[in-house]
């Protein structure tokens, strides 16, 4: 597979067209930021680690049924993905109040939520992700209401899956941000699933193993990265 120019340039990845239509080839970067865009920084190696990670979830998500647009690792930086029609819809599940909801509703981080909590935002940096409702998206015509069952449902069984698998490594899953795209009329699974996109806790320390160590400047983000590796792989990755 050829990879040809690039159509998007993220925050955290850039994107290139391929040979093939259906296909992309993603390149993930080591830049970092936080607070829709306010905060900016670098994480190195963060690229290779969440090319690395996003693709070991979204391996063993398709082995247990969860439709999504992983193809293949290209290298340690680079993996081609099915090019998808994102639904710009953030859509979040939370097992304890942090972050946003936490300071939102005025409640503890750690807190259980007593079941799983979903959240919708409005992938907009212009307006910084609103939280949004299903009438909203309707209203908005983001997706049908079918389409967002789908994601609904899906985002649950995402939670399940990763829940159990995490407590096997002694991390809890306490949220994480998941989006959709359609590909030849089906909604699947996108974009990442890493550090930088959950919030995980190691179990036995509560210590915090994601980016919340560089949104809030706790130090030590890249070893919270390679700590999330090795727990999911039991491999070191060389930098
Ligand atoms: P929040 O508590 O800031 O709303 O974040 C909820 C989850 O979503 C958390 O695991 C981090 C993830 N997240 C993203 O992946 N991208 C974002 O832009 C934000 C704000 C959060």
């Amino acid at each position: 597979m050829q990879k040809l120019e690039m159509l998007y340039e993220g925050k955290a990845k850039k994107v290139y067209r391929t040979d093939n239509p259906d296909l992309l080839w993603v390149e993930y970067k080591d830049d970092a930021t936080a607070f829709n865009g306010e905060k900016k920084g670098t994480i190195v190696g963060k690229g290779v680690l969440n090319n690395l990670i996003s693709a070991h979830f979204f391996q063993m998500l398709a082995q247990e049924g969860v439709a999504n647009h992983f193809v293949e690792l290209i290298n340690e930086r680079e993996q081609i993905v099915k090019a998808l029609d994102i639904i710009q819809v953030e859509v979040i599940v939370r097992n304890l109040a942090a972050g946003s909801m936490a300071k939102r509703l005025g409640m503890e981080e750690g807190t259980d939520l007593g079941g799983p909590v979903v959240d919708y935002c409005y992938k907009s940096d212009e307006l910084g992700d609103p939280l949004i409702n299903d009438d909203h998206i309707r209203a908005l015509k983001l997706a049908t209401p079918e389409q967002v069952q789908t994601m609904r449902e899906t985002a649950l069984k995402v939670n399940q899956i990763l829940t159990e698998y995490m407590k096997g490594k002694n991390i809890i899953l306490v949220d994480y941000k998941l989006e959709f795209g359609i590909h030849k009329g089906q909604v699947l699974l996108g974009d990442e699933i890493s550090p930088d996109t959950c919030r995980f806790w190691d179990s036995r320390t509560m210590e915090k193993l994601d980016k919340d160590r560089f949104r809030r400047d706790l130090g030590q983000v890249e070893d919270a990265y390679k700590e999330v590796y090795r727990r999911l792989t039991g491999k070191e990755v060389n930098l």
